[in-house]
């Protein structure tokens, strides 16, 4: 077998190279090679100098992150000792960067005497990402490094540097250009030309302002509310200000390990993979052509037509879009428009790349304007009718070889499919709200959606920089499938006893970003009533209905945007404010239907609600709506809220366990009956014992 680490000699200086493809992670092979080379090259007298470098496309991406299972049993040294020997190192050693060097990678770089890297190279700590700290020295090395000021941020958010801003902080020493090994040689072979120090992190002083700490917790609060990592990487960079490097070492590693043991790193680990996974469709092959689309075309300038077109021009993508007159399409450049000043005022955005932006999207109310497009999608109202007109017209005026798809959010992809006359290049680009901020994009397969059709609208999802997870084409498709019984069972308590601010309390403090009653005021109580209505016509008349939406939307509660819904809202204010009128409501609906209202628990609550979202997800992946159990986990910490470290809710049912969520459901059907059968994948894992995760169609 090639070996993992070895090691060359390029004149006086030895060359160590990790070759342990695809990223070069930290694997106990190559941390046994790493310190067996250095050994050997300590041990070589013609060496006078070291560089260690990534072998293929990248220098190192930190641990080993599939043996986090094992961290204490996988064997090889322990990456804290191949650091101090690095550092400890009589002859210099210097880091070579190109790709990144992240996690342990990046740590081991900062045990190097000295670090180089070209331009590109990103360089980064993103351990918290996963649930974790940097846990051999970086919490410690790198404050040391650069100040604790301008540690704290790229420690705790786990962001990326590139290599400039590398340089500009002092992670870097210099910045070199061409072939990154002759660069490094060179620099390593001039450090021995002149004598140059060691120079050893660990002996150097990390200062900071006194009240850096309590204001970066402050500014913290926020994002990180609810992950228990964030708040450790904080804790451990303050210790740099105030413990001895060794001691601190230590105490990082412990709260490494704490954090590894952790029920939020394993979730983030598995949202991680999972990230990654979703990419992967079975029948679709990475290879399968992509078409290019040099232009898009948006029919609707309306909330999500508007949100689309910024994706293009954000993306740099041109993009025609099509209103049905002046004035609509006037106003609906005007909030784009708007957005983009918004930005702008924050600092976020420059003017000059605001305008830029703008000239890529032009408006028209002609469908011939259409005609050059690649990629034309259609965002108009949610009528069925009004949807069949423009495929009729796009199929008429689209070019040969584009591809239509369509936003809706309830309706049937093959019935749009079969209007446009080109079934095979139709799909479902399903943008959330608002579509230039949301992560997610379900690209929706139609019947005879082509491969190549999935393979552009995925890599289109890619460009536009969302997370494309392919489902399958049902009512509400996976998202929305799985939260109509949440959001139906939250009603049902609601006239059982509950009030909307107890519903929510509960799933927030669970973790997610709102409970059910304040994002339907967020998405509109109109909207949810629509689609509630068109339902009520299928359904049986032996399912329990609640009319209480009615009651609400009735009374131009809309929401949001009409300063009342299930919550009231003072003036320009988006803060959910309980209303003793919603209650009154409420009381007098349960009044009116013969419901004694109870006193619920919030245990019951949860169970209520969750368990159904948890059951329609099994239900989607049964039949085949989507491809693997990580893919509604993808789709619910991008689109709905979830948080990172609670894994999804396909993660939490097995944190739950499936027998126990299996026994409730079964439970509840005796007492409520019609919604609630499980589905046969739970019924069959709960008493095999089989994990949703490993689950295959
Ligand atoms: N360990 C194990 N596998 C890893 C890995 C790691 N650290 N990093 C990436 N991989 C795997 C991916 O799962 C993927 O596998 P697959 O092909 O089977 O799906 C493959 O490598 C390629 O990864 P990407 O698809 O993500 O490739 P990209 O080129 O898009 O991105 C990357 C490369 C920027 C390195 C990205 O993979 C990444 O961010 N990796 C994670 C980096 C990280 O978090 N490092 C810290 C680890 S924890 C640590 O170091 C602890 C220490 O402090 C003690
Ligand atoms: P909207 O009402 O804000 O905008 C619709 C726009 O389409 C209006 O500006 C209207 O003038 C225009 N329009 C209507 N008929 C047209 C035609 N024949 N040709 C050209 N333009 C026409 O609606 P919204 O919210 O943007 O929704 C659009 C689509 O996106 C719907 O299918 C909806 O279900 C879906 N969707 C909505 C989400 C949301 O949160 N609002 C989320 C995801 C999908």
């Amino acid at each position: 077998m090639a070996e993992v680490v070895r090691l060359t000699k390029v004149g006086k200086v030895g060359v160590i190279a990790v070759d342990n493809p695809p990223v070069n992670a930290l694997s106990a092979a190559v941390r046994e090679g790493l310190l067996a080379k250095l050994h050997s090259a300590l041990a070589e007298p013609s060496i006078q100098a070291l560089v260690l470098l990534g072998a293929g496309r990248t220098f190192i991406a930190g641990a080993d992150i599939r043996e986090f299972d094992s961290f204490d049993s996988s064997g090889g040294p322990d990456l804290n000792e191949i650091n101090a020997a690095y550092e400890t190192s009589p002859k210099p050693i210097v880091a070579a960067i190109h790709g990144t060097a992240l996690g342990g990678g990046l740590e081991i770089a900062l045990a190097c005497h000295y670090r180089v890297g070209l331009a590109r190279a990103q360089v980064g700590l993103p351990e918290v990402k996963l649930g974790l700290l940097p846990g051999a020295g970086g919490t410690q090395r790198l404050p040391r490094l650069i100040g604790a000021a301008a540690a704290l941020p790229l420690i705790a958010r786990g962001n990326f540097v590139p290599g400039p801003k590398a340089k500009e902080l002092g992670i870097l020493d210099q910045l070199i250009e061409g072939d990154v090994q002759a660069g490094a040689v060179s620099f390593a072979e001039e450090l021995v030309a002149r004598n140059a120090p060691l120079k050893r992190i660990r002996d150097l002083a990390a200062k900071a302002e006194p009240r850096l700490f309590a204001d970066f917790r402050k500014e913290m609060a926020r994002e990180a509310k609810g992950f228990f990592a964030p708040w450790k990487c904080i804790d451990c960079v303050e210790l740099t200000t105030t413990t001895p490097f060794d001691e601190g070492l230590r105490r990082e590693r412990a709260l490494f390990r704490e954090c590894l043991a952790s029920k939020q790193a394993k979730a983030q680990i598995h949202v991680f993979f999972a990230e990654r996974e979703v990419a992967k469709i079975p029948d679709v092959p990475r290879d399968t052509p992509v078409q290019p689309f040099a232009k898009a075309a948006v029919v609707g300038a309306g909330t999500m037509g508007g949100g689309i077109a910024m994706c293009f021009a954000n993306a740099g993508i041109p993009v025609t879009v099509l209103e049905v007159n002046r004035e609509a399409l006037e106003r609906g450049l005007a909030v784009v428009a708007r957005n983009y000043a918004g930005t702008v005022a924050r600092g976020r955005l420059t003017q000059a790349e605001m305008d830029r932006r703008m000239a890529l999207i032009q408006g028209t109310t002609d469908y011939a304007a259409l005609a050059d497009a690649d990629f034309l999608i259609e965002a108009v109202f949610e009528e069925m009718e009004i949807k069949r007109e423009v495929f009729r017209r796009l199929g008429q005026v689209a070019k040969p070889t584009a591809i239509l798809a369509s936003n809706t959010s309830t309706l049937d992809i093959d019935a749009m499919a079969a209007e446009s006359g080109r079934p095979r290049q139709f799909i479902g680009t399903h943008f959330f709200s608002p579509a230039n901020v949301m992560r997610l994009l379900e690209v929706v397969r139609g019947a005879q959606s082509s491969r190549a059709t999935i393979a552009t609208a995925m890599e289109l999802g890619r460009k536009l920089g969302k997370v494309a997870v392919l489902v399958g084409n049902c009512d509400g498709f996976v998202g929305n499938r799985m939260l109509a019984p949440y959001v139906r069972e939250a009603e049902f308590l609601l006239e059982e006893g509950a009030l909307p601010q107890q519903i929510d309390k509960v799933f927030v403090e669970f973790g997610l970003a709102m409970g059910p009653f304040t994002m339907g005021d967020l998405a509109g109580v109109d909207v949810g009533w629509r689609i509630e209505k068109r339902r009520r016509q299928t359904r049986s008349k032996n399912l329990r209905t609640s009319y209480l939406v009615d009651k609400i939307a009735e009374r131009g509660r809309h929401g949001q945007k009409t300063g009342a819904g299930w919550y009231r809202y003072e003036s320009g204010s988006r803060q959910p404010l309980p209303d003793p009128e919603v209650e009154r409501i409420v009381v007098e609906h349960a009044r009116e239907i013969g419901l004694a209202r109870r006193p619920i628990s919030d245990e019951e609550i949860f169970k209520r609600c969750f368990y159904p979202l948890i059951n329609e997800g099994v239900k989607c992946l049964e039949e085949g709506m989507a491809i693997r159990a990580s893919d509604i986990d993808i789709i619910y910490v991008n689109g709905y809220g979830m948080p990172a470290y609670l894994g999804g809710p396909m993660w939490q049912a097995e944190v739950i366990g499936l027998r126990a969520i299996h026994d409730d459901i079964r439970r509840f059907q005796d007492r409520h009956g019609g919604y609630w059968e499980p589905a046969g994948l739970l019924s069959e894992l709960a008493a095999s014992s089989g994990r949703l995760r490993d689950w295959r169609r």
